[in-house]
């Protein structure tokens, strides 16, 4: 489950603080300071955040993971089902997709030009369209094409992989090839390319550019309605979202003129809090459960899973041991989505199953494969660990502490005392020497990512983001689909296209 999806996003390490907007990147809290830390202080702080439990259990000769009729009261989050992670991912991806050529960027290496300005449009499902390339079309120009069936419901079929070239490995023919990086986000990929394809076929009487409304449309409505409200929690929802006429109330993300951007302190802090939501492993469906406890590689040695782990770092990777993307899903692997979504009935699980799998929690722990990224392998070892990336990450393009801004959103910030207190005894006494260690350095001067995951997990137990954090992300996401004149909530208003109201959710059958 390698992911490049951060490194490769031009732009993003150079926002200037001036006003300017017309670059994809910008700032939110322009006016507060940029927080200060030293590059041993938060590679001490990200050590903190390492579950470290695998290393344990492996000398131990036990299991790593749980079985899919257990439950893990202390890491999950029941509230949030696991594709919820996923889809945030992909959300993700929608928004920061960079539709520019290699050899544009290779002109413009700082992105300090004009784009095409952030939206929610599925752009990473249609690329730039039937005429531009038709590669990922059928021959009508209107049907998306998909690719085998890797169903492992032979009765039924139709749940098919990603459209793929012949290359060794198969790369998938995608919008945005982020969107195959791993098996989960893939299959989400190719549920989006069957739900246009379906609406082309029964509501939209084969006009393409109706069918792509009515999808995006969906997409833009569960973003903000379902998806939103269960990541930032219901109180944030309604005063971002809710309330009035359904208009959003956006107070501190201001995308004004012609441009709407992505700001710095959402993609390089509170955006990245669904790292802390990624579970060790999963099972995809009633073959590829795991069930029985089986060895797969993992880190320098074997490990015993009962879910398939997200990946290892092995090289190569064994095929089926991992859920490593960029490459043909293997047969049977195709996800049924009743293992990961509520409201999704399973097809036949195991006797005890507790479905859908579980998020993790929102918190400042991040399960110990995201502590050597496979693709990362190249560096340091204290640089593999994505908690590492994401605080260096966040330091080097000069956000401001989360206190500075809670005090901005005029909430009581955190003390020291609760932000690097933990619930776990062992990462108390870590986080009580690290602030001896380099004294002052966090003193009311938290990282803004670390912040809002402590805010999750003190606030909500982890249940779903605090107020500092869901207010950027409700105001970011909601913001994006107000700027947008064909969003959804810009039909029949000033400015927005007139078009028809989206009819009743159509889901793609078999789901
Ligand atoms: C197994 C799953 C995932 C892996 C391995 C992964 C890995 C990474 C890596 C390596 C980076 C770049 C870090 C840096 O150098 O700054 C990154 C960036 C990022 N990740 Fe993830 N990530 C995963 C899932 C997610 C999820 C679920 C979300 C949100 C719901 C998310 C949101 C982001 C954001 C916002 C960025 C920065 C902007 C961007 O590049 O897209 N990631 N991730």
């Amino acid at each position: 489950m390698a992911s490049r999806h951060g490194s490769a996003v031009r732009g993003q390490d150079n926002v200037p603080h001036s006003s300017i907007r017309d670059q994809r990147f910008g700032r939110m809290f322009r006016n507060l300071p940029q927080a200060q830390f030293t590059k041993d202080a938060l590679i001490g702080l990200a050590q903190t955040m390492f579950q470290g439990e695998f290393a344990e259990r492996i000398a131990e000769g036990v299991e790593v993971d749980t079985p899919l009729n257990a439950s893990e009261p202390e890491d999950e989050n029941p509230a949030l089902p696991a594709g919820f992670t996923y889809f945030g991912q992909f959300i993700d991806h929608d928004i920061t997709f960079d539709p520019m050529s290699s050899l544009d960027r290779f002109n413009d290496p700082d992105a300090l030009q004009d784009f095409g300005t952030p939206r929610l449009d599925l752009d990473s499902v249609y690329g730039s369209g039937p005429d531009d390339q038709p590669f990922l079309y059928e021959d009508d120009g209107k049907h998306l094409l998909l690719g085998e069936d890797k169903d492992f419901d032979k009765r039924r079929n139709g749940r098919p992989d990603l459209p793929r070239n012949n290359a060794t490995p198969r790369r998938a023919l995608i919008g945005d090839k982020r969107n195959d990086e791993n098996t989960v986000v893939s299959q989400l990929q190719a549920t989006f390319l069957r739900f246009h394809n379906a609406v082309l076929d029964r509501e939209a009487d084969q006009d393409f550019p109706l069918a792509q409304q009515i999808v995006r449309w969906h997409y833009q409505w569960i973003v903000l309605h379902d998806f939103l409200p269960r990541i930032v929690g219901d109180a944030t929802y309604q005063e971002v979202v809710g309330g009035r006429g359904g208009i959003p109330n956006v107070r501190f993300y201001e995308a004004k003129g012609r441009y709407a951007f992505i700001p710095v302190e959402f993609s390089a802090a509170a955006y990245r809090y669904g790292h802390s939501m990624v579970r060790p492993s999963y099972s995809l469906n009633r073959i590829v459960t795991g069930a029985q406890p089986s060895e797969q590689p993992f880190g320098s040695g074997v490990a015993k899973f009962h879910r398939v782990p997200i990946f290892s770092v092995l090289n190569p990777p064994a095929q089926l041991g991992n859920l490593n993307g960029f490459r043909e899903l293997p047969d049977f692997w195709a996800v049924d989505w009743g293992f990961f979504f509520d409201g999704v009935a399973p097809q036949s699980p195991p006797d005890g199953a507790v479905l859908p799998q579980p998020s993790y929690k929102i918190d400042t722990t991040l399960v110990d494969p995201l502590t050597s990224l496979p693709d990362h392998q190249g560096m340091e070892p204290e640089l593999r660990a994505l908690a590492t990336l994401n605080l260096l990450r966040g330091w080097r393009m000069g956000i401001p502490s989360g206190q500075a801004v809670a005090h901005h959103m005029g909430l009581e910030a955190l003390s020291d005392a609760d932000l690097f207190d933990s619930e776990d005894e062992a990462r108390k006494t870590a986080r009580a020497a690290l602030l001896e260690m380099h004294r002052g350095i966090f003193e009311n001067n938290c990282p803004l990512w670390f912040y809002i995951l402590r805010e999750a997990e003190l606030l909500h137990q982890g249940a779903h983001l605090g107020p500092v954090g869901g207010t950027i992300v409700a105001e970011v996401l909601s913001g994006l689909i107000m700027e947008d004149g064909h969003s959804f909530l810009r039909s029949g208003r000033p400015g927005g296209r007139h078009c028809p109201a989206p009819k009743a959710v159509i889901s793609p059958s078999p789901t």
